[in-house]
């Protein structure tokens, strides 16, 4: 553990020392950097938690409400969009790192964007789908609230916004339940992964804050497990936008 680790778990000095933007920042750097061992990591199957669980979750939670269009927020290199695609869904995905829009684009025909959250809450990007998803992709602070207050105007009235992120309960570790930065680490991947970015840990409360205050209806909750252990792998929000007059 180094001493800024120590500190933290210690809780008796907020970690990072940096501001929640600088931090929201340091999570884009990281995926930039870590931008091709991740589209191998993706592409192997590397992730034990997505071959169990959370890759099929997902795919269920959308094919359940049989959208017509789906844009994947922070898609990576692009494997949920062309999963939906072979599914016969128009999915389409939008993410900040160059390399994975590359990426993304090489291995299948359908459109991905180059935009950030940031973006996304400036009314720099536009686009309209019936079903908005975030898989794995929402571990900022001050970029994930913003993001949450624009996702409703990329929406139609009853569209759908499906996030899964880590459960909280299993995702706490040893460390207070209550939202702040943590730590981040590259634990369980391989060595050519660096500079693990940090992420902000929500509790329960606080990701039903975010839809609730951000004019979503909250209709169901999914908590995909390992099926050895019953322990949760992920949490599923699924929401649906308020209706508008
Ligand atoms: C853990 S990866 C998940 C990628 C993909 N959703 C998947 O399931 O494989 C997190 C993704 O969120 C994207 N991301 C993080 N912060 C972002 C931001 N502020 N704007 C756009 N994309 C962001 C990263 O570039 C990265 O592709």
């Amino acid at each position: 553990m180094t001493d800024q680790s120590k500190r933290q778990a210690a809780n008796d000095e907020p970690f990072p020392a940096a501001t929640d933007r600088a931090n929201d920042q340091r999570i884009l750097e990281s995926w930039a950097k870590n931008a091709t061992p991740w589209t191998t990591a993706i592409r192997e199957q590397q992730i034990a938690s997505r071959r169990l669980a959370t890759d099929q979750a997902i795919i269920d939670a959308i094919t359940d409400f049989a959208p017509g269009s789906v844009l994947d927020v922070g898609c990576g290199e692009g494997w949920l969009v062309r999963a939906l695609t072979v599914r016969g869904i128009l999915a389409s995905g939008v993410d900040a790192i160059p390399a994975l829009i590359a990426q993304a684009r090489r291995a299948g025909p359908e459109a991905y964007y180059l935009a950030s959250y940031q973006d996304i809450t400036h009314g720099q990007f536009r686009f309209q789908a019936d079903t908005l998803v975030c898989n794995f992709s929402l571990f900022g602070k001050s970029s994930v609230e913003t993001l949450f207050a624009a996702l409703g105007t990329l929406l139609p009235n009853s569209g759908q916004l499906i996030v899964q992120t880590l459960h909280p309960l299993a995702a706490c570790g040893d460390q207070p339940y209550r939202d702040g930065w943590r730590i981040g680490s590259w634990q369980g991947f391989n060595r050519d992964f660096i500079d693990p970015p940090p992420w902000y840990f929500r509790t329960l409360a606080s990701w039903v804050g975010l839809f609730v205050g951000n004019g979503f209806e909250l209709t169901e909750i999914r908590e995909p497990s390992n099926p050895d252990t019953n322990q949760p792998l992920s949490i599923l929000f699924i929401a649906t936008v308020k209706l508008r007059t």
